[in-house]
């Protein structure tokens, strides 16, 4: 079991350029968090081998890229106007909001806290003297239910804007779209619509780094398929999501599925199991798997008054889709991966390096090129930089020692690294070397290039 403390990745993202506080010259703005060099990297190569697993070597699905901004009128057929709330509670004494059911969840975690009405819930708060996390106190106000999409207004005109929302979801872009894609890409039931884009919540309690931000982003799928297939589709989409973690090295131990109870079902929800992940804190959720039912597509054929029917030609028939969700957010992808992959060791020589352990899919550089003595080999490096640099991400290094450099590369996950020497001058061989082995060999530009190509594939 990794024993890594939430500290030491932040620390490390912070040091190491993958991740820095927002607008920090002025301060900071609250649970916002930039992505640098290397986050950005991980971030997209996140993005990639999602896209390349569920839709480029998917039989079944296709890609979609939709506006966050979508009528509002979505979200009255979406049922996010009406129920898409949290329940607040603000201490008497120091003013700080909370959740009421994180104040519940934190006091007994076997309390299905999200399946408590609000009168329950203050119950509960009342019953057990529930105190204040920030102050101790334990006088709290009313809950109320606070709506989480965040407003704004669209429009140059004052008497002409129209409120509109930043979505809280990219799912409804998909169902919006449900009929162009049907219809263009010829597609036939069963298939998917796969987005990737940024989703707005206006979090109550954001917190645990970039594990609850007001802004994220989500990898979604709405897998459309005949009623009455649903449950066999669920279990399809359970394993396959499972199986992509699995494959980009997250370990077994440190997954784990939990089937929501069915008090504890969003609104449009028949079924639900959450994928969750061993973070720092504990188990939890990193990937939810919906069952969607016919709910959004019929909800939207009834409010824009279009016909959502799907029309299967071999049997004749007429029908609403049934909808199979997995939905990933990939700042929670982001941090899992990093708290998995982090260690740090003892060598042979008594020294200690920091090893990233990414799949070299995901590492932010493949490869670093490193001139052993920088005035006897550096043109001949920065050639070859540039030369690699068109088939991967590569980087150079040409200040300190030698041993302070693959240490540099280790710790930000670069698998392998290239010494140029007074051989390479002679043969044109380079020595590569394999960051968790430590292996070295020589091989030509070609061999090389053949080698880390093999070895990044996902
Ligand atoms: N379309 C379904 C949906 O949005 P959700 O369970 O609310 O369902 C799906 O969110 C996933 O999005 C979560 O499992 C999580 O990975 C990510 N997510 C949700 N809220 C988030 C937040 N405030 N910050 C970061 N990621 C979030």
């Amino acid at each position: 079991m990794n024993k890594v403390t939430m500290d030491t990745i932040i620390n490390y993202a912070k040091r190491y350029g993958f991740v820095f506080q927002g607008s920090e010259i002025y301060g900071g703005l609250a649970n916002t968090w930039d992505y640098g060099p290397l986050g950005s990297e991980l971030k997209k190569n996140i993005k990639d081998l999602f896209w390349k697993r569920f839709v480029q070597e998917s039989p079944y699905n296709v890609g979609l890229d939709s506006s966050i901004l979508l009528n509002p009128k979505t979200w009255e057929a979406s049922g996010h106007i009406d129920s898409f709330n949290d329940p607040m509670i603000d201490c008497k004494q120091c003013n700080s909001r909370h959740r009421a059911d994180h104040l519940v969840e934190n006091h007994d975690e076997t309390v299905l806290a999200d399946a408590m009405s609000i009168n329950e819930l203050e119950d509960y708060i009342r019953k057990h003297n529930i105190a204040c996390p920030n102050c101790g106190a334990k006088s709290f106000t009313p809950i109320r239910q606070f709506n989480l999409m965040f407003r704004t207004s669209q429009g140059v005109v004052d008497d002409s804007t129209q409120d509109i929302f930043l979505r809280p979801e990219t799912a409804q872009g998909i169902f919006l779209n449900f009929r162009n894609i049907e219809r263009t890409s010829r597609m036939k039931i069963p298939f998917g619509i796969v987005q990737i884009g940024k989703s707005f919540r206006n979090e109550i309690t954001p917190g645990n780094f970039i594990f609850r931000t007001r802004e994220f982003e989500q990898m979604e799928l709405e897998f459309f398929c005949k009623p009455g297939t649903e449950k066999e589709w669920f279990a399809y989409w359970k394993d396959e999501s499972r199986q992509f973690l699995l494959d980009i090295g997250i370990a077994e131990d440190n997954l784990r599925m939990t089937d929501h109870e069915e008090s504890q079902l969003s609104h449009y929800s028949d079924a639900t199991t959450d994928i969750e992940y061993r973070y720092p804190w504990g188990f939890d959720e990193l990937w939810g798997i919906a069952s969607r039912t016919d709910y959004d597509l019929s909800q939207h054929q009834a409010h824009s008054e279009e016909n959502l029917e799907y029309h299967d030609q071999v049997e004749n028939t007429r029908f609403i889709p049934y909808v199979i969700e997995p939905s990933l957010g990939v700042e929670r992808l982001f941090l899992s991966v990093l708290h998995e992959g982090f260690s740090e060791e003892t060598l042979e020589n008594g020294e200690t390096r920091v090893n990233m352990k990414l799949h070299p899919a995901l590492a932010p550089y493949k490869v670093a090129v490193l001139p052993l003595i920088k005035k006897r080999h550096r043109d001949m490096a920065l050639e070859l930089h540039k030369r690699l640099s068109k088939h991967f991400m590569t980087t150079y290094d040409e200040a300190g020692k030698i041993g302070k450099r693959y240490r540099r590369q280790d710790a930000i996950g670069t698998p392998f690294a290239i010494t140029i020497d007074d051989e390479s001058k002679e043969d044109g061989t380079y020595t590569l070397r394999d960051k968790d082995t430590m292996e070295q060999k020589r091989l030509s530009e070609t061999e090389l290039i053949e080698f880390i190509k093999r070895n990044i594939q996902f």
